[in-house]
């Protein structure tokens, strides 16, 4: 492309750094040029060279991002050829760039009491009954709804989000003294599962919990809490451990203002175990907003439904966990789905992979419903004292 001969100097330059700030990191998810990532542009007779400064060496996003930068700044008319200069920043630049990153804040547990982010913790009394299963999938659904969301898998034992979510063996990227989560399917997502060093994270999980006490637990949680960076979220997503120990009360300690799904089987008796989970839950001061019902019947191709949990522990955990001043709805009842189950063991979320499932449809509804929930106030400090 010709350009007119009275260009100003440093023009194509200047147009050269408008294209970069559409470059966007894909770990920190905001523009490079925010992030102090660019350094000198040069353009000599339509050949540009522009210095692109790397967080940390070995940064798996770096392929992704110097390949966005080079595709920039060719398509800036007036530029001919382009050569992106890589480099590594400097520790002084990385502890810029981490304070940035704050805000300016000391360091200190996100999302505080003056957070606006919306947090569900999701529980049950048991295992199995597929709270990682739908934290992943409700995640995914409400971030595809152009919600900021994040996970944070608190399941230390039994981890297993980052393989529901397809991300299975990803290390966080470390800048200085703060963690960027991995971002699966627009998520953000940390997990204790990224720290095990292990081929086969599942097994390593077992076998260092076991030295694991509560206070180590509950400093893992507090670390991921403070040290990694989530930026603005809109929701926050726990994924709990089944039971009501020490990581829900941690929980109930460090975020006050986290609200409760909890997770049921139909079965009757799960309903009490799912119950006690929710009690817990408010005896740490958290609310608990509603009962979701999981693996409830299965269509069979003759249109029956195979109940194969039998039926109405959703329903029960609601009426047994409401109050007067504080009604528990039942907020959704999902199938039994086999494109659910595979979807989770290949990473690939079913809302993503099959909305039109059942299963799935359900799911999407249930962040529809959440996607426009007010934030609670449970737990906030109103009033005047500052703390
Ligand atoms: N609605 C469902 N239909 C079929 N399988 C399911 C359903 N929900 C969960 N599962 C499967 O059940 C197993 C346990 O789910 P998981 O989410 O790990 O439970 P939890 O986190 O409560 O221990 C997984 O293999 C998962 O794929
Ligand atoms: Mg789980």
């Amino acid at each position: 492309m010709t350009m007119p001969e009275t260009e100003p100097a440093g023009a194509v330059e200047a147009r050269i750094r408008v294209a970069l700030a559409r470059v966007i990191d894909p770990e920190i998810r905001r523009p490079i040029t925010e992030l102090d990532m660019i350094g000198a542009v040069v353009v000599d007779a339509g050949a540009a060279t522009v210095d692109l400064k790397l967080t940390i060496i070995g940064c798996p996003a770096a392929d992704t991002i110097e390949r966005d930068v080079s595709q920039a700044v060719a398509s800036v008319p007036g530029v001919r050829s382009t050569t992106v200069a890589v480099s590594v920043m400097s520790r002084e630049e990385r502890t810029a760039l981490t304070e940035k990153l704050r805000g300016g804040r000391p360091k200190t547990l996100q999302f505080g009491p003056e957070s606006l982010t919306r947090i569900y913790a999701v529980t049950s009394g048991k295992g199995g009954v597929g709270k990682s299963t739908l934290t992943a999938n409700l995640a995914v659904a409400l971030a595809a709804r152009g919600l900021r969301v994040g996970i944070v898998d608190a399941d230390v034992f039994g981890f297993s989000i980052p393989g529901i979510l397809g991300i299975d063996g990803v290390k966080p990227t470390q800048v200085n003294d703060m963690i960027l989560p991995p971002v699966a399917h627009d998520v953000k997502v940390i997990s204790i599962g990224m720290f095990v060093p292990s081929p086969s994270p599942g097994q390593a999980a077992q076998n260092t919990a076991v030295s694991w006490r509560g206070p180590m637990l509950h400093r893992t949680i507090q670390q991921f809490l403070t040290d990694v960076y989530f930026g603005d979220l809109d929701i926050l997503l726990l994924d709990l451990p089944p039971g009501t120990g020490d990581v829900a009360i941690s929980i109930g300690q460090l975020l006050p203002q986290s609200e409760v799904l909890v997770v049921t089987t139909p079965q009757p008796a799960a309903a009490e175990v799912a119950e006690r989970s929710g009690l817990v839950a408010r005896q740490t001061g958290q609310r608990v907003i509603g009962v979701i019902e999981n693996m409830a019947g299965l269509a069979q191709p003759d249109g029956s439904i195979l109940q194969l949990f039998g039926s109405g522990g959703g329903a029960d955990a609601a009426a047994r966990l409401s109050t007067d001043d504080q009604p528990v709805p039942l907020l959704a009842s999902i199938p039994l789905s086999v494109p659910l189950r595979e979807g989770g063991d290949a990473g690939e979320p079913v809302v993503l992979a099959h909305p039109e499932d059942p299963a799935a449809a359900a799911i999407l509804a249930l962040a529809a419903t959440l996607a426009v929930r007010e934030r609670g106030l449970a737990g906030r400090k109103l009033g005047l004292s500052v703390s």
